[in-house]
């Protein structure tokens, strides 16, 4: 409700906000006060989203939606959204939003690019660490009593320095981890579609075909969004191509893995380990035999997730909203 002042006499009187708006989720009040401030706002459960119950009365009005990565948003859910115009995505990736259907319908979709390439690269660095130098069985023994002594040959990894690694997808969070790599004296392979151009690039940072960038390095990280192309790009054959000594580390999405394929290449010992920030599904159910391998680090999507990151996505979306609402151009726009 806002208050409006009223006639002549200036009398203060409560007037609804007429735009509704929905948020799939609760997110701090201070991120999304600026779109308090300007629409009729209703929030959906952690659990639920924009299927909550709490949102079932508004659903069919509402005009916009700031969604999160973890909401589907499908023809399905779409219908039950006649008036909507705009959507915008608390996220880089867009591939939780059907986006053929949203064009179709003239729906205006925005998205938050570019301000998590440092948290998520910062990430990587963390699961390569972590999971070629044994961390987590390290910290895990650590706790449980299974440090007994300065064991000369306990918990003994693989160095980053002097290894190869292969960068799936060299995009801006690609590159930002290469950069991180060098520090740690790596050597730099990458695949993209195409080489990068001299200005995108650096002269030591070498294109390779992917047969070849995953047969030759001894870490591959992957930065690749999810497309139809990358879906289950890296399968059993994929894996087959990489060494039995390297490590896999995503912190793309979920999908671009074949997880089956990789829970058995882990078991089998056909690569040497895996740092996942991201799986399929999210959450990835307790009985996933994947966090039954010793060899496997997994963190619950957190590349973005630092204050600073986090409340710029919001307030970037929180623009995005209120633009499109307006009528105006999206700040940062997909559709
Ligand atoms: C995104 O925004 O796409 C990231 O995966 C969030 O961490």
């Amino acid at each position: 409700m806002a208050m409006v002042v009223d006639g002549q006499k200036g009398v203060l009187r409560r007037m609804k906000k007429v735009k509704p708006i929905v948020l799939s989720r609760p997110l701090p009040d201070d991120w999304i006060a600026p779109v308090r401030a300007k629409f009729d706002v209703h929030v959906g459960t952690f659990e639920n989203g924009l299927n909550s119950e709490e949102l079932a009365e508004h659903i069919s009005r509402v005009e916009g939606v700031l969604t999160l990565l973890s909401d589907k948003v499908d023809a399905a859910l779409l219908d039950k959204m006649p008036s909507l115009r705009v959507i915008s995505n608390m996220a880089a990736g867009t591939d939780n939003l059907d986006l053929a259907e949203c064009m179709a319908r003239g729906i205006r979709v925005g998205n938050t690019p570019g301000v998590l390439t440092n948290a998520t690269a910062d990430i990587a660095m963390l699961l390569m660490l972590m999971i070629t130098r044994k961390a987590n069985l390290a910290e895990k023994d650590a706790r449980s009593g299974g440090w007994k002594t300065w064991d000369p040959t306990g918990w003994m990894g693989m160095e980053l320095g002097g290894k190869a690694l292969g960068i799936v997808g060299m995009g801006k969070i690609g590159k930002a981890v290469a950069k991180r790599a060098e520090a740690f004296g790596m050597r730099i392979y990458y695949h993209n579609r195409s080489p990068l151009s001299e200005q995108e690039g650096k002269p030591n940072w070498k294109w390779l075909p992917l047969r070849e960038c995953l047969a030759s390095s001894d870490v591959v990280s992957l930065h690749c969004p999810l497309t139809p192309e990358t879906t289950h790009l890296v399968n059993a054959e994929k894996l087959s191509w990489m060494k039995p000594s390297a490590f896999l580390i995503n912190t793309s999405r979920g999908k671009v893995i074949d997880q089956n394929a990789l829970a058995d290449a882990l078991r089998d010992r056909k690569i040497a380990g895996a740092g996942l920030d991201v799986t399929d599904p999210e959450p990835l159910p307790l009985d996933n035999r994947l966090f039954t391998l010793p060899n496997c680090v997994i963190y619950p999507h957190i590349g973005s997730a630092t204050e600073d990151t986090r409340r710029k996505m919001a307030e970037m979306a929180c623009e995005n909203l209120i633009a499109g609402m307006n009528g105006d151009e999206m700040p940062y726009p997909v559709l």
